[in-house]
């Protein structure tokens, strides 16, 4: 990617001015990565870490932070969220500044959002469109996908642009939720093709939607218009064929996959196969998924189960654990939230038809403490593991490592002092997500954010929170992520190596000349009795053949044969074997007949 040319978001602050106010020393903790704990302190200024170890000499004026007894861990990336989306009538109701705070104060210090062009509008417009929602609303950096509804020109050189010059290197593909976002496997094949000779990332939402559709409009017919309808109309089967589609198309193209919102155990396991076949694809089951089930379907409080609708849906009890030991086996690779908002009164368009519901959970606040208390606590994930899944992993897909995602001298200072000792209690009535529900109400989690820095910035203080509109930046994500690209690159030469022309003789005999056959039978048909014009020709004599009804039970006659009315047959434009006479009508002067 030509970086000069990528556009970074205007930090309102700047970071060389806050500085002097952002000189912090945290001392006493244990520093947490993907690979490692280690004692050490870790000093940050000017937005980036500048120093890590013990005995670190720090100039004066610093502010130190007390994290005896803590953990410090790099923030969290969320690669999954939807702010202000535009979406089944509505907009989701967490934007960019009150979504981004949410995520800051539950210790994730970037989000991931998507652009959501609609069909027929252009990628160009509405990446700009987010850009100038989100800047002035970031709290934290964060960075976009891009989805792409249509397939065309116009699109393929937009997607170019928005790599070579904007700071994309992900672009998602829906296979539900037809006429909005919908693709056909052809399209969806052109849009891996494009990423794969930009160096980007394929994302899928893997759905069969038109399935969904077909069960979701019987179900109504049938009397079922509450949101346990959602849940049946999309069953796993749908998630599962889905995937194994979009895993099949994606190889075709040798492009890398990234399966959002991984909800099915087997469609999960279907990931895990083709990463054991060596495709390059990663999943991302969501906190949702990890920590719920559909039980929250049956719920006699419309508005308890509409707030759990989201697509693909919660699935059966046992899905969870299954799930979470592939996150544990590294055969799921990062986990993010599908943030996507709605209060009662806009879930409330579906309250006499489930197909209205806005399809969204909450998440963006939640995900570090349930992944902690459903992860860590329980022993399934150790800390290394719990910062690789909400952290680092993203990081290094979609190529942000280790800029994020470590905690290191030069990487920025995104940084989460973790209080792992103590227990919160999630509720929507205390937390920050624009949002009157909360699907992990109740739940008691360890693992509190004490402390949160963000681009250097203090923005979580002894768990209160002071962050600033607009202080984050936008971060360019470029193209050819050596995590993802390099093992592709190797195998991709090694798959076309096995691609080669047999060495052969040309074969030199007679080929059948299929314009003079046409001829040929059409004159034959002109000759016949009664033909009317002479309308001849292989279609038009498939078209004349004779065919009796279907039986009763919907069979076929037995007895019912190729004969034409016209003369013409089946099998006109195959050589004639001998034996099978069929240029003659019935008495005529066949040698052998079809019955
Ligand atoms: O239900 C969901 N997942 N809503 C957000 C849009 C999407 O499909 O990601
Ligand atoms: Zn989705
Ligand atoms: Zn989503």
């Amino acid at each position: 990617m030509n970086d000069a040319k990528v556009q970074i978001g205007v930090n309102k602050l700047g970071h060389h001015v806050q500085s002097s106010q952002n000189r912090l020393l945290i001392k006493g903790g244990k520093v947490v990565n993907d690979d490692g704990i280690q004692e050490a302190d870790v000093y940050v200024e000017g937005g980036v870490i500048k120093q890590v170890g013990t005995g670190l000499l720090t100039p004066g004026g610093v502010r130190v932070i007390d994290a005896a007894g803590m953990l410090i861990m790099p923030g969290g990336i969320d690669p999954h969220t939807h702010m202000q989306m535009p979406f089944m009538g509505t907009h989701s109701a967490d934007d960019f500044y009150t979504g981004t705070r949410a995520a800051l104060a539950g210790g994730t210090t970037m989000i991931i959002d998507f652009v959501a062009c609609p069909r027929g509008d252009s990628l160009m417009d509405w990446y700009n469109k987010y850009r100038t929602w989100a800047d002035e609303k970031v709290c934290c950096d964060y960075g976009l996908h891009v989805i792409v509804p249509q397939w065309g020109d116009k699109t393929a050189n937009e997607m170019a642009t928005l790599v070579k010059e904007k700071g994309i290197n992900s672009f998602k593909c829906f296979m539900a939720y037809r006429n909005v976002f919908l693709l056909e496997d052809d399209e969806m094949l052109n849009v891996f093709q494009a990423c794969r000779k930009l160096g980007a990332v394929a994302q899928v939402h893997a759905e069969n939607g038109k399935i969904i559709e077909r069960k979701a409009e019987q179900l109504v017919a049938d009397g079922i218009r509450g949101p346990e309808g959602h849940s049946y109309s999309r069953p796993e089967a749908m998630e599962i064929e889905a995937t194994t589609r979009a895993l099949a198309i994606a190889d075709e193209a040798n492009c890398p996959l990234y399966v959002v919102h991984v909800m099915s155990a087997e469609a999960g396991e279907a990931i895990s196969k083709a990463r054991r076949r060596g495709q390059v694809c990663y999943g991302e089951p969501i906190a949702a998924g990890l920590a719920c089930d559909n039980s929250s379907y049956q719920h006699t409080c419309w508005r308890h189960a509409a707030g759990h609708v989201l697509s693909p849906p919660l699935r059966d009890p046992s899905t969870k654990e299954r799930l979470w030991r592939m996150l544990a086996t590294g055969e799921l690779t990062c986990t993010g939230t599908d943030h996507c908002v709605f209060k009662a009164d806009q879930k409330a368009l579906g309250k006499d038809d489930f197909r209205r519901i806005p399809n969204g959970v909450n998440g963006v606040e939640d995900r570090m403490s349930v992944l902690w208390e459903k992860g860590v606590e329980t022993g399934i994930l150790d800390p290394c593991q719990f910062v690789a899944a909400t952290s680092t992993n993203a990081a290094k897909v979609f190529n942000l490592y280790p800029q994020k995602g470590r905690i290191a001298v030069g990487s920025d200072a995104d940084i989460v002092v973790w209080n792992a000792k103590e227990t919160r209690t999630i509720s929507a009535k205390t937390h920050h997500q624009n949002v009157d529900f909360n699907i992990f109400e109740g739940m008691v989690c360890h693992g509190i954010a004490e402390f949160v820095i963000s681009g250097g910035r203090l923005v979580v203080d002894e768990r209160q929170l002071k962050v600033t509109q607009g202080a984050g930046r936008f971060v360019p994500m470029p193209a050819f992520p050596p995590y993802v690209y390099n093992r592709l690159e190797k195998r991709e030469a090694a798959k076309s190596a096995g691609t080669v022309a047999v060495a052969r003789d040309a074969y030199d005999g007679p080929v059948i000349d299929l314009k003079a056959e046409q001829e040929r039978q059409k004159a034959a048909a002109k000759e016949q009795p009664g033909a009317a014009g002479g309308g001849g020709g292989p279609e038009a004599a498939a078209e004349n053949v004779f065919h009796r009804p279907p039986t009763r039970g919907g069979g076929r006659h037995m007895q019912e044969s190729s004969f034409s009315l016209s003369g013409a047959q089946f099998d006109d434009t195959k050589p004639a074997r001998s034996g099978i006479r069929t240029h003659q009508p019935p008495g005529g002067a066949s040698s052998g007949s079809l019955w």
